[in-house]
């Protein structure tokens, strides 16, 4: 009875303060704010441990209800930190006003999706502007100007029709203006000026503008003739003084091919070349699915497609970039480890278009419904086409099965994966995952093409690789034959495309696909060594006994517990493994030797002991920043401790970064396969 009394005491004292008249969710995610900003003094009334927004009058904030409706922290004087991660569960936020303080670091990925107003003018900020802007359908004031943006706007804005106000002004924002400002119907102020645009303004011409400003860009070509009678300034600019062509009658002035004789403003813009590549690309398959585990060495299987190539993407990117690596952890580490990150679909700036920016795989209830998306083969089509499952055609053994490469009567050639029957149960669960693993559609992940499910017999065809396995492609290769295609670049690229498959399995599906098993036997090449991920959605198959653990997070070996974050233990150590060329585990080498991470990682950070380390294989050809930066994404994902590892979508936001300053140091990655740069 006392105990009860005690209860219910603590349940008073306690519990009901936290939440008060705010909506919990809002309330943390004002909490962890807090928290993130280094708990400033001047923000009266907020605290990160318990507290009630609402019923408290936090020092900016407005409810309606027991939901948070505006934050304005403008200019009062917040320094340093970062607006925490729980942003995106501000639902029935519609003001968010941050402006005038000096915040440092890059806008949030996960921004409250419901905003009408956004304004994050003066903060300091770095990087572009994150893609979850471009869903923000309310959105009608948009204001970033007096910040220190970079890079290329991506194609983000054709579902903002709402939008009015654009404030992108004073910041170092290049390229042409995305296609998709045509469609900001709604637009009626847009402040460009001050930036190094450059291209033509065509696509602004039939919108509802009264004022817009372009002045002191590099804006070429001419000024339409819509835009010469609303408020317009537009000096500073390299401007045509020929007459300009008439617009063809009738003809939207935005399709018009551009003026022929800019300068440099003809140039097709890396942004709408990566929209017609993505458009080329974003024929693949398909759905999203969990699991548990895994396949492993020397899965081949590949390629009969040719794939978009990552490096001619535009790399500027969506998302908060982190300025420096270091700041990725500090920055918005969940609390728990499965908090899964907003679906952010950033992976559509090189696959989409318009139509399908939402389409966003998402797995079904079970339903044992035989899927339609992939052909169902029978076992003699598999028979003939394997030669009878011969030794000849046998391409990779895993722990769930052989692989065989196959060719069919038409010539075209598959990769066959034949499943042990000890890993797998009945006929229908074979069917839910083949359908969902039919559901999973990413560049980087390898597809699936059918399968076959007949007689006890259960198999998957898959796309053929041709360039086998990375694990092959690095450890068994020699010196002589196909090791000396893995420059510095390439390697580079094999990361960051494995890094985007992985990003899409854990923050673009829905639910999370975990993988379980990511190393260096399952990133396939292509013929131009652009990786692909298989095993997607298998990991149910393999019993967890039969996992090696030479990738394996230290939580896994513990408790064979898998997260998102135990892939992202798996990806550090298989980047440690294309930075010395040295397989995770290997017994030939001295003891302290033997486990890569664990001889690895306490020596990242320095530059003279890693130039040691790096695979002698690549002849010392490699940028020095490169190779640390490389360096510094590895340490984040090996961390012991798996809340501190950093979500994909940071990880290829940094190899983005890495990949953009190594660009801008006047290189290419991707087209040079045969030489690296020192
Ligand atoms: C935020 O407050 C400032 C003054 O403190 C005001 O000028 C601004 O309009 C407010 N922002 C919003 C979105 O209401």
């Amino acid at each position: 009875m006392i105990k009860m009394k005690v209860v219910l005491l603590f349940l008073f004292l306690v519990v009901l303060p936290i939440n008060g008249d705010t909506d919990p969710s809002d309330a943390s995610a004002l909490r962890v704010m807090y928290q993130g900003l280094n708990s400033p003094g001047q923000l009266t009334k907020w605290t990160s441990n318990g507290g009630d927004p609402c019923g408290d009058n936090w020092k900016g904030v407005k409810c309606s209800g027991s939901r948070v409706k505006e934050i304005n922290l403008s200019g009062v004087g917040l320094s340093g930190g970062n607006l925490g991660y729980q942003l995106q569960s501000l639902t029935s936020l519609t003001n968010f006003d941050i402006s005038n303080n000096n915040l440092g670091n890059q806008i949030p990925y996960n921004l409250p999706p419901n905003l009408q107003t956004l304004n994050f003018a003066g903060c300091g900020f770095s990087g572009n502007l994150p893609y979850s802007i471009s869903l923000m359908a309310s959105l009608k004031y948009l204001n970033v100007a007096h910040n220190q943006l970079s890079g290329q706007l991506q194609d983000m804005f054709q579902k903002l029709p709402s939008l009015s106000t654009l404030d992108l002004s004073f910041n170092s924002l290049t390229g042409n203006l995305p296609q998709s400002f045509s469609l900001l119907s709604s637009a009626t102020d847009m402040y460009l000026q001050n930036n190094q645009f450059t291209g033509a303004i065509d696509v602004l011409a039939d919108l509802p503008l009264k004022n817009l400003n372009v002045a002191n860009n590099k804006f070429s070509g001419w000024v339409p003739s819509q835009l010469k009678n609303i408020n317009l300034q537009k000096d500073g600019n390299s401007w045509n003084s020929g007459s300009a062509p008439p617009p063809p009658p009738g003809a939207p002035a935005t399709r018009r091919p551009r003026s022929p004789s800019t300068s440099d403003g003809g140039k097709k813009s890396g942004v709408s070349g990566g929209a017609i590549a993505g458009i080329v690309i974003s024929v693949l398959v398909v759905g999203a699915v969990i699991a548990f585990f895994l396949l492993k060495r020397k899965s081949r299987k590949s390629s009969h497609t040719d794939i978009e190539k990552m490096e001619d993407q535009p790399f500027a990117s969506l998302a908060s970039q982190p300025q420096e690596l270091k700041s990725v952890q500090a920055f918005e580490i969940p609390p728990a480890i499965n908090l899964k990150p907003p679906p952010m679909e950033r992976h559509k700036s090189f696959s989409d278009d318009d139509d399908d920016v939402s389409a966003k795989p998402v797995v079904p209830k079970k339903t044992s419904v035989a899927p339609t998306n992939v052909i169902s083969y029978s076992i003699p089509d598999l028979q003939i086409a394997t030669d009878s499952f011969s030794a000849d055609n046998l391409i990779g053994e895993g722990s769930i099965g052989r692989v065989f490469r196959a060719q069919f009567e038409d010539g075209k050639v598959v990769a066959v994966k034949k499943i042990k029957s000890s890993a797998v149960g009945g006929g229908e669960d074979f069917i839910d995952i083949v359908s969902d693993i039919s559901r999973l559609r990413h560049p980087n992940v390898t597809q699936l093409i059918g399968y076959c499910c007949e007689h006890g017999q259960r198999l998957l065809v898959y796309e053929f690789l041709k360039n086998g396995s990375l694990y092959d492609f690095l450890h068994l290769s020699d010196e002589y034959s196909s090791k000396p295609l893995l420059t510095w670049n390439n390697r580079v690229k094999i990361a960051l495309g494995a890094a985007r498959a992985l990003e899409y399995l854990h923050e673009v599906c829905s639910p999370s696909v975990i993988h379980k098993s990511i190393n260096s036997a399952n990133i396939l090449l292509d013929s131009e060594l652009n990786p692909r991920l298989s095993d997607c959605g298998l990991a149910s198959l393999v019993e967890d006994a039969d996992q090696e653990l030479d990738n394996s997070a230290p939580e896994v070996s513990m408790s064979g517990l898998y997260t998102i974050k135990s892939d992202v233990y798996g990806f550090g150590v298989t980047m440690l493994e294309l930075l010395t060329g040295r397989k995770p585990f290997d017994s030939s080498r001295t003891r302290s030797e033997q486990s890569l991470v664990r001889w690895a990682t306490p020596q990242l950070h320095d530059i003279d002991a890693l130039a040691k380390m790096v695979d002698p294989a690549l002849k010392g050809l490699y940028p020095v920043k490169s190779l640390s930066r490389f360096a510094d994404v590895i340490a984040l994902c090996v961390q012991p401790e798996p809340e501190f590892r950093p979500p994909m979508s940071e990880v290829v936001e940094a190899l983005v970064r890495l990949v953009q300053r190594t660009n801008m140091s006047k290189r290419t990655v991707g087209n040079d396969t045969l030489k690296g740069e020192p």
